[in-house]
Formats: C-alpha cells, sequence, structure tokens
C-alpha cells in the first residue's frame, strides 16, 4: 500500500515537473498585479513588535492601546448571549432597534427628523461601511459634482472610501502647522471657494488625525457659509463621546446643521465609544425633505446595500442595542464613556506638564487644547524617526501620538524621549 502510494505522488511530481519544462503552465492571471505600499499603521505596529527593549511605546494604533474595557458592554454582552436569541439574517438596514437607538443618540432623544419620519437610517459594517455606503450613494444619486472636499489632513481611509466610490476628492484648509491649530480664515475661504452644492466632509468631533475641532461659534458658521453655498454636509463621526466625555455635547455640530435646516449625512462608528472594533458596529443616515422621499431614499439604500453584503452582521449590534435600550446600562455607559475621555484629558495634561517640568522652551499648549484620543505633537517626520529608533517610541510619522497609549506609568518616559528630540 504504501509503496503504491509512492509511486502515485512520484509519478504526479514527475507530470507536474514535466508540465513546468515543456512551458506548458499557464501565465498566472496575477502577474502583473503591482506591489502595494504596506499600511503605515500595521507597519508601526511591526515595528513595535520586533524592538526588544521592555519600556516600548506604541502611540500608532488605536485598538490595542486603548486601556479600557467597558464593564457596561460586557454585561450587555452577557446579557445577548444569555438570551440565546435566533441566528436569523437581519433585514437590509440591519436591527431596527439598534438603528433607532443610533439615530436618537447622534440626532439627541425626540429629534424632529426622527418624530417626522424624515430619517433613512441603515445600520453598516461600523464608520468605514457607513463611510463607503454613503459614497455609493452619493456618487449614484447626488445631483451636483461628484467631489467630495476633505479637510487637510483627514483619516488617510476617506480618500480611499471616496475614489472606490467613484467620486472625485479634494481638499480645503483645515490644519495650521505653524499655530498647530484650525486654520478656521483658510478653511472658511476654501468652503466659499468651492462650487455651489459641494459636497463637504467634516469630522463631526474629535477630528484625526489632528484633535482640533471648530468651537461651537465657528460651527455656526461653517454651517451658515455652507447653507449661503448650498453644499451638502457630510458627516463622520466616527468619536462621539470621546471629546467631551458627553455625547450629546459631541453631536452638537451635525444636530445643529440639522436645526438650520441641511439635509444631512451622516456617519456613525461605534468600534471606539463601545469598544466594539471588530464587530463592526455602524450606521448611516440621511435627512430627507419629507416621509415620501425618505420611504424613496430608503428604498435606493437597500438597493445599493443588497448586492455588497446582503445584510450586516447582527451580534455587536445587538450588544450595542441592549446598551442603549437599557436605560441603566446606558447610564452606566456614558459614565464610562466620560471615564474614558477624562483619562485622555489628564493624559494630555500629564504630558504637558512633564514636557514643561523638564525645562522644554517650545509651547506645548496644543497638547491640552486639542480633543480627543489624537494628538498632533507638531513633531516633523525626522523628529518621529529618532524618537523610534532612539528612544523606541512608535507612532505615524505625522507627529500624531494615539493618547489612548499614554498611561500613568510611560507618560514620564514620552515626555523625556520627546524633550530630547525637540530639544
Ligand atoms: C475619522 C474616522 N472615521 C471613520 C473611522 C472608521 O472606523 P471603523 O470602521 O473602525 O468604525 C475611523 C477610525 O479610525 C476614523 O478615525
Amino acid at each position: 500500500m504504501l509503496s503504491t502510494l509512492r509511486v502515485a505522488s512520484r509519478s504526479a511530481a514527475a507530470r507536474e515537473a514535466n508540465f513546468v519544462v515543456l512551458g506548458a503552465r499557464q501565465a498566472s492571471a496575477w502577474s502583473k498585479v503591482p506591489q502595494g505600499p504596506p499600511d503605515a499603521i500595521l507597519g508601526i505596529t511591526e515595528a513595535f513588535k520586533a524592538d526588544s527593549f521592555k519600556e516600548k511605546i506604541n502611540l500608532g494604533v488605536t485598538t490595542r492601546a486603548s486601556p479600557t474595557f467597558f464593564s457596561s458592554v460586557r454585561a450587555a454582552e452577557d446579557k445577548v448571549v444569555a438570551s440565546r436569541s435566533d441566528k436569523e439574517y437581519a433585514g437590509i438596514t440591519g436591527i431596527p432597534a439598534f438603528t433607532n437607538a443610533a439615530a436618537e443618540l447622534a440626532y439627541g432623544t425626540g429629534s424632529a427628523v426622527i418624530k417626522n419620519d424624515r430619517l433613512v437610517i441603515t445600520q453598516t459594517i461600523s464608520g468605514t461601511g457607513a463611510l463607503r455606503i454613503g459614497g455609493a450613494f452619493l456618487e449614484r444619486f447626488y445631483p451636483g459634482a461628484k467631489k467630495v472636499y476633505l479637510p487637510n489632513p483627514s483619516w488617510a481611509n476617506h480618500n480611499a472610501v471616496f475614489k472606490d466610490s467613484g467620486l472625485e476628492v479634494a481638499k480645503y484648509r483645515y490644519y495650521n502647522k505653524d499655530t498647530i491649530g484650525l486654520d478656521f480664515e483658510g478653511l472658511i475661504e476654501d468652503i466659499k471657494a468651492a462650487p455651489e452644492g459641494s459636497i463637504i466632509l467634516l469630522h463631526a468631533c474629535a477630528h484625526n488625525p489632528t484633535g482640533v475641532d471648530p468651537t461651537q461659534a465657528q460651527w455656526r458658521q461653517i454651517s451658515d457659509v455652507m447653507k449661503s453655498k448650498g453644499h451638502f454636509a457630510f458627516f463622520d463621526m466616527a468619536y462621539q463621546g470621546f471629546a467631551s466625555g458627553n455625547a450629546d455635547q459631541d453631536a452638537f455640530a451635525p444636530r445643529h446643521f440639522v436645526a438650520e435646516g441641511h439635509n444631512i449625512a451622516l456617519c456613525q462608528s461605534f468600534a471606539k465609544n463601545m469598544g466594539l472594533y471588530g464587530e463592526r458596529v455602524g450606521a448611516f443616515s440621511l435627512v430627507c425633505e419629507n416621509a415620501e422621499e425618505k420611504k424613496r431614499v430608503e428604498s435606493q439604500i437597500k438597493i445599493l446595500i443588497r448586492p455588497f453584503y446582503s445584510n450586516p452582521p447582527i451580534h455587536g449590534a445587538r450588544v450595542a442595542s441592549a446598551i442603549m435600550n437599557d436605560p441603566s446600562l446606558n447610564e452606566q455607559w456614558l459614565g464610562e464613556v466620560k471615564g474614558m475621555a477624562d483619562r485622555i484629558i489628564e493624559m494630555r495634561s500629564l504630558l504637558r506638564t512633564n514636557l514643561e517640568k523638564l525645562g522644554s522652551k517650545h509651547d506645548w499648549s496644543h497638547i491640552t487644547s486639542q480633543i480627543g484620543m489624537f494628538a498632533f505633537t507638531g513633531l516633523k517626520p525626522e523628529q518621529m524617526d529618532v524618537l523610534a529608533k532612539e528612544h523606541s517610541v512608535y507612532a505615524t510619522k505625522d507627529g500624531r501620538i494615539s493618547v489612548a497609549g499614554i498611561t500613568t506609568g510611560n507618560v514620564q518616559r514620552l515626555a523625556e524621549s520627546i524633550f530630547k528630540v525637540t530639544g
């Protein structure tokens, strides 16, 4: 038996060899596929992993550095598991108990657009999926120029998502390198200069990567200018609750725009504010003119989603829904979000005071005035290289650090490293 097998495999190998020698093998269909560049963030994680220094610090990513796992989320998940619910497909737009609660969280309890049946909302594959569905809908139905204006800089994936949706991408001024703050005049000028009816992407709060947000007064002006130009506001809200610790306050911009009569688009992610990263829980919504328009738009959103992925995953949405629909879990969760935001605010302040104590002559006030999970340090790419190579501190080359990765245990060493690099 053994020898028969050996003979069989030998002859298979011989056949294979002959095949190659005779040049009969077809050229691979993928022989011309070019090598793509590696993902910048994943590269940092790899370099971090390869570093054997015990006190190395990774400030490149948000996920694993996130120190808190919400006990409200764990309790909600236990509840979902204990309910032993079925594993039936959700509808194309997801689980209604989830989307209804997500809408209230974003637009406010008792929001008029919800009450008046003007809101189309669908569950999505987290925030990225929401952006992609939004991009696809705009590409198919937006009546004006199919061009999205992104802040400069913006979350790197925005560019790819909208381009892959078949839209053109342009930039408007946002960040001022010299002040390490908002270039408000530049922003207003660029939004005014964009052709009437342009699509403008706005980070609702905790702008990624800069951590620089407009003030409420500045949001009001942005809304006015956009209204006067007939621009379309497309909000990305990936960090609701993270900026101020208060989910209502963080939703100020989209709510103000809606109150001012903008029929906005809004993307929501529950990756960060519920720690549900890999569960991929999100929502995409569009405010419509009236209930009749909503019905038509909703039908087309379903037609778009169906060939994409048919219907969304259910587990994470059930967990999020259990939190938002149970008053005591909801209260616990909001408290935990606040705790997380407060911790971030405290780490910012510790980093700044440590740098000042070391005698740094630079102005580090932007570290505490910026908002959310990320701080734009103002460090140059060469300085970020030295931070990694000589101090085992890893973060993206643009000088962005994830504040969620700073702890009372590593903040002093971090400040010393930054001080040595910046002088
Ligand atoms: C601005 C912004 N939008 C959207 C996302 C999407 O995240 P996810 O797809 O994990 O929800 C992120 C994640 O980092 C982000 O920073």
